[in-house]
């Protein structure tokens, strides 16, 4: 063998082994992090939110501000609720500070949608209107990038003022769809249809691209909003270079208040870098309520009536009332977890882990750094990674979203999920609120979370049931 042979063959052999190398090490780490998971006491895993988490059980418990909060900012708390749950009304009204409402718009409040702080559900019937979750829209350009429709821009609005035509009404009604465990019991799912109806500005296009999502529940966000971007991005893995099959992507989206593109964190796509921006979105898109970050009115050039009609001055909502707001939503707390001392909460517990739920359902983050100090480095079980993931084509809405394709959600948050039924009186899940409770959510998982349904439908009917109850404690 000469010289430059055996050089080539030492590269070769030096490859392999620093492979296998990394191989061994991010399995040891990986393990190791999975044991220091499995060493908190139950007291640990009850603290969902750190210092912040509250103990309420009761149709309040996502609706309380962060335990550790001084009581000397809970005037501003309080202002912040009242806000939220203010129905603003068309101007000019008497109180000047609390109108602005539409002209196009879906709720006249916040809570309207976002019930008790908690979460929508879809409407029980195809005449029955959207009253708590909305329908995002967009279509393709000639250069096939994704655009605002020209009439009807990027959320219908189902409702307008006295005066001005609303936008249109998506009407929506479920198919079955039939499945099976693999112990033989039979189960039925059902997938969500849209149709548009009522349209006020012409029919809508064919080829339009739409996306319906219910309101998620609102607490714990100021947590995630304190995770830093690093913790984020050490868990994305866009090429699978692990081979586990789930890969996590993160979206970057524009921040307006910085003027450059940022870490996406809210929204069903990780749509919103900030809090900030979720909620003066969600004035202007929902509302109609312009302020200092979206000044100018949900409204595109050819809807004339409502172009003319009277505005609540500009911006419609001051500063000031978008601090106390952005507060607030800053403020509300993750509800403590509740039973997890029972043996089948446990099994459920190793369920999870079993079915790799916790790959993408991160169970702890540290938070870092935050303007807030009651939300500053607290470890918190959110149950979420933040990214976003391909979950297959039974979820597709097939309407990409900054980076997001038209196949990838970002992994929701599960903690407290349990008490929605509590909180809202429903157990509707997922995006479109398709899921009738938390099972039906697990099945529908497909893409990256395939492998993770399957094995849920492999497990025995009490593995299942345990799993289930794991979900409800958390
Ligand atoms: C018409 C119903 C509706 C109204 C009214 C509404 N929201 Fe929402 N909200 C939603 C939906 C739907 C989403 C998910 C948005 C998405 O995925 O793009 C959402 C998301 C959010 C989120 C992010 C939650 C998360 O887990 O990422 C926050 C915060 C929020 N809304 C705050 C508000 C505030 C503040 C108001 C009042 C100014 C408001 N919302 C009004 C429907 C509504
Ligand atoms: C590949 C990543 C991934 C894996 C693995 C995964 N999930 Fe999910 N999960 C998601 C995403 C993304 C969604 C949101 C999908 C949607 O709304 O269309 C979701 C939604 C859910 C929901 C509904 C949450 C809500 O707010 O509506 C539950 C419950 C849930 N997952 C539980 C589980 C369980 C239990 C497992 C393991 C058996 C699991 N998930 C495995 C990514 C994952």
């Amino acid at each position: 063998m000469s010289h430059n042979e055996l050089e080539k063959m030492f590269i070769r052999w030096a490859g392999v082994a620093m492979v296998a190398l990394a191989v061994v090490s991010a399995t040891w780490v990986f393990a190791d992090e999975l044991a220091a998971l499995h060493s908190r006491t139950l007291a640990d895993k009850t603290r969902t939110g750190g210092q912040t988490t509250v103990y309420v059980t009761n149709k309040h418990a996502f609706g309380r501000s962060a335990a550790n909060m001084p009581l000397a900012r809970q005037r501003d708390f309080s202002f912040g609720n009242r806000l939220f749950n203010t129905n603003w009304v068309t101007a000019p009204a008497s109180v000047q500070s609390l109108d602005g409402l539409g002209p196009l718009f879906n709720r006249a409040s916040c809570s309207g949608c976002h019930t008790r702080d908690g979460r929508g559900r879809p409407p029980m019937s195809p005449d029955e209107a959207m009253v708590s979750m909305l329908v995002r829209l967009s279509m393709l350009d000639d250069a096939g990038q994704a655009v605002p429709h020209p009439m009807y821009g990027s959320q219908l609005n189902d409702r307008a003022i006295v005066g001005v035509p609303a936008e249109g009404r998506a009407s929506l009604r479920w198919e079955p769809v039939a499945g099976k465990f693999d112990d033989g019991q039979p189960y039925e799912l059902h997938r969500t249809v849209i149709s548009f109806v009522d349209m006020g500005y012409g029919a809508m296009d064919e080829d339009v691209m739409f996306s319906p999502r219910v309101a998620p529940q609102v607490f714990g966000l100021g947590l995630l909003e304190a995770i830093p971007d690093a913790a984020i991005l050490a868990k994305v893995d866009a090429d699978d270079a692990d081979g586990d099959g789930i890969s996590g992507r993160a979206n970057y989206v524009l921040d307006e208040a910085r003027g450059e593109i940022a870490l996406g964190r809210f929204g069903w796509k990780s749509n919103q870098p900030t809090l900030r921006q979720q909620i003066t979105g969600a004035f202007l898109g929902d509302i109609g309520i312009t302020t200092s970050m979206f000044p100018r009115e949900n409204v595109v050039a050819a809807q004339t009536a409502a172009n003319e009609s009277a505005h609540g001055g500009e911006p419609e909502l001051s500063n000031e009332f978008l601090d106390k707001i952005e507060f607030y939503m800053r403020m509300l707390a993750p509800p403590a977890a509740r039973g997890l001392e029972k043996p089948v909460v446990q099994r459920g517990e190793a369920m999870f882990f079993a079915a790799n739920c916790h790959t993408c359902h991160t169970p702890e983050f540290q938070t870092g750094h935050h303007p807030e100090k009651e939300l500053a480095y607290q470890t918190i079980r959110p149950f979420t990674d933040l990214l976003l993931h391909d979950m297959g084509e039974g979820l597709a809405d097939h309407r990409p979203d900054g980076l997001a394709d038209g196949r990838e959600w970002r992994t929701p948050p599960l903690w407290g999920l349990g008490l929605v039924p509590v909180v809202n009186r429903h157990s509707f899940y997922l995006h479109d609120g398709r899921a009738r409770n938390l099972e039906e959510a697990v099945l529908w998982h497909g893409g990256e979370g395939q492998a993770s349904a399957d094995a849920y439908r492999a497990m025995s009917k009490a593995d299942r049931e345990a799993l289930i109850a794991f979900l409800k404690a958390i």
